[in-house]
């Protein structure tokens, strides 16, 4: 593709976590060329090779899309910046996730609506593995919404973003393993039930657990689903293959279950399914893992980025 072709992007927020993997994806992207990238403490260095300038000096003019990985409740401001000056967006942090305005960007469920949206709200990294795996059983039925649907995930420190916090140090996550948000209070949790709701007609409850896991990338969900009926290990894979066997960014583990290997550094869900024994009533454990900041964040949001722009869905990333 000649340069002159490539989709001016711009990236908000190009000095965190997320935005340096967008910063790496996009800078390798046949069909795209960073045009600005935006930071606030490390303004005026470079990262992937692009200058990073002010939000303020931001030339949205020059892009023809712009993708924002501010902090939440710092990126509506932009993003809405953006769009007044005519520019279709990415918004990957969670300012946009409920709101009407927004199309929700899980790709694989809401592609057609994400073709032709003018605002994408990306989706957060736990929603994103639990949801490509609860669907396809609330869409059929199977999920008992009598009894809870329960959650278990733990997520790599770079889920937290690069702000320096003292419960992030070195010192007090090496070697440890812990819960947060206990008590179902998590942010995400209404991000979750909503789209569980709009997209596969469950109105049940959930308990979501999110745990700190001492590596750098990576998410892990352990999901406890009560069943409406019987499901042996084959027949629930089975669901999953007919679902997304023409998915290249959904892997499902036939007779396996999945780990961080699986997907760190891939645009990719893997999900694996455990049938369980020695209960009275139906269920089933679906294990979940995850890239929190690729297809939990910068590879989704370019799979979005891409399905807008109208060109092949992977291109750029490694699913
Ligand atoms: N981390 C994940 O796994 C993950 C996954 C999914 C979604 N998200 C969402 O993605 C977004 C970015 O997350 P992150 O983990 O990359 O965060 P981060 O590491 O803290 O990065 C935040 C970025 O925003 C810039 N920034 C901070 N405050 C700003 C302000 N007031 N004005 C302008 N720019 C400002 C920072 O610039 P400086 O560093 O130069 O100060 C940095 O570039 C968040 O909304 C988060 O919820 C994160």
């Amino acid at each position: 593709m000649n340069i002159n072709s490539r989709v001016p992007v711009g990236v908000l927020g190009a000095s965190g976590y997320v935005g340096e993997e967008l910063l790496r994806l996009l800078t390798r992207h046949p069909g795209a060329s960073v045009v600005f990238a935006t930071a606030e403490s490390s303004a005026g260095e470079r990262r992937e090779g692009v200058d990073l300038v002010r939000i303020a000096d931001a030339p949205f003019p020059r892009a023809e899309i712009v993708l924002s990985a501010l902090p939440h409740g710092v990126s509506a401001r932009y993003v809405n910046e953006a769009r007044a000056a005519g520019k279709r967006t990415v918004d990957l942090s969670a300012d946009f996730r409920l709101s009407p305005e927004a199309v929700y960007g899980l790709t694989e469920v809401t592609r057609p609506r994400v073709a032709a949206a003018e605002l994408v709200a990306n989706p957060g990294c736990y929603p994103t593995a639990a949801l490509l795996a609860l669907l396809p059983l609330a869409q059929r039925g199977l999920i008992d919404q009598s009894r809870e649907v329960v959650i278990d995930a733990a997520s790599g420190v770079t889920g937290a973003g690069r702000t320096p916090k003292q419960e992030l140090l070195f010192g007090e996550v090496a070697e440890d393993f812990r819960a947060y948000a206990v008590g179902n209070e998590h942010r995400q949790l209404p991000e979750l039930l909503t789209t569980l709701a709009r997209e596969g007609g469950f109105a049940g409850d959930l308990v979501f657990t999110p745990h700190l896991l001492p590596v750098k990338r990576g998410i892990l969900e352990t999901i406890h689903v009560p069943l409406t009926r019987l499901l042996d290990r084959a027949t629930a894979e089975g669901i999953y293959e007919s679902v997304y066997h023409d998915e290249p960014c959904v892997m499902v583990m036939h007779g396996g279950l999945p780990s961080l290997k699986d997907v760190v550094h891939r645009n990719r869900v893997a999900i694996g399914v455990a049938a369980v024994a020695n209960v009275r009533r139906p269920r089933l454990t679906l294990i979940t893992a995850i890239d929190n900041l690729v297809k939990g964040a910068a590879g989704q949001a370019v799979q979005n980025m891409n399905v807008m722009l109208g060109l092949a869905e992977t291109t750029g990333l490694v699913c």
